[in-house]
């Protein structure tokens, strides 16, 4: 008997193309995805994730005042001649595994940032005709195995379409995506996805993180979509328009989601990115004892 050959993920997408206005004046020169929690800015903790899920070719879609994440893929000739005449052995391979070998980066640019849905579309001819993985750096994600990894590991069983959802306080159904699925596993088709929706008329209370696996479709249905919310062209829109003709999943991950976007979100994940690091755990947990009692 044959079995349908399951294509395997081989491109990710980082759309990185946003202003990042929540984050001003920080962002006002540097891009978001270059802010560092700990010691790594967020993109590369995305590009991290990609790779241990095992893909090895990265696309940006990048807008202006983006320079930066460029250079932070590329060598640093100057830097890793110094580390190296310095006998600094251990940061020049800190400094030489922001890319590894048999990584390849693209860059394409989205020359205004229209919306996700938009910055999806810039990366079209790069991407061609097989599925491929969208993360967001700016959702900082930590799970074991890392959360692409579980979604590549659902779309083997069932390929489609694939979204990470977590539930999400009901209060805060405006921040998110909201999807309703059949059943109650943790892989399961969705039915309906509403960007944004208000508590009362939200379809569930189970929000899409910044974790996506998109079949080629979208590129189509997203062209076929209204300007959507805000008049952006909304990645969102054009999930909806898959739904009912092509296959189209939630995974509920196992880890945790913190929106770096926010600075709220981004403050939690500096505690508890800092309180995991061994060099790090006892003078900040020290620190945070003395600060809580004054
Ligand atoms: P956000 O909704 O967080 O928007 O985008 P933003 O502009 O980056 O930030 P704020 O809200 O002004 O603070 C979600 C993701 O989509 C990307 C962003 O870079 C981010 O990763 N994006 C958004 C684009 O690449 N292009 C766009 O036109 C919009």
């Amino acid at each position: 008997m044959s079995k349908t050959l399951i294509p395997k993920i081989l491109k990710a997408v980082f759309p990185v193309g946003g202003m990042g206005t929540r984050f001003l004046p920080a962002t006002k020169a540097i891009p978001k995805e270059m802010l560092p929690v700990v010691d790594k800015p967020l993109i590369q903790y995305a590009v991290e994730e990609a790779y241990e899920a095992g893909i090895r070719q990265m696309i940006f879609v990048t807008g202006r005042h983006k320079r930066a994440i460029e250079d932070h893929f590329d060598a640093a000739y100057e830097l890793e001649a110094e580390l190296e005449a310095a006998n600094k052995m251990a940061l020049l391979d800190v400094v030489r595994s922001i890319k590894p070998d048999d990584m390849d980066c693209i860059f394409v640019r989205q020359p205004r940032a229209l919306g996700l849905g938009h910055a999806v579309l810039c990366a079209e001819n790069l991407v061609g005709n097989e599925p491929f993985a969208v993360l967001l750096a700016d959702d900082l994600m930590v799970g074991e195995p890392p959360v692409l990894k579980q979604m590549i590991q659902s779309f083997a069983t069932a390929p489609g379409t694939v979204l990470a959802v977590q539930d999400v306080p009901r209060e805060h159904t405006r921040r998110y995506g909201i999807v309703s699925v059949q059943g109650q596993r943790a892989y399961s088709p969705v039915d309906a996805i509403v960007e944004k929706p208000a508590p009362d008329v939200a379809p569930s209370t189970l929000g899409v993180a910044g974790r996506y696996i998109l079949s080629p479709g979208i590129f189509q249905s997203i062209r076929a979509q209204p300007r959507g919310v805000g008049g952006e062209i909304q990645l969102t829109d054009g999930i909806a328009g898959l739904i009912g003709h092509e296959p189209v999943y939630s995974l509920r991950y196992t880890g945790t989601r913190y929106d770096c976007g926010s600075k709220e979100g981004f403050l939690q994940a500096t505690i508890d990115l800092a309180l995991a690091n061994p060099e790090l755990a006892d003078s900040v947990r020290e620190h945070m004892r003395a600060a809580l009692k004054e």
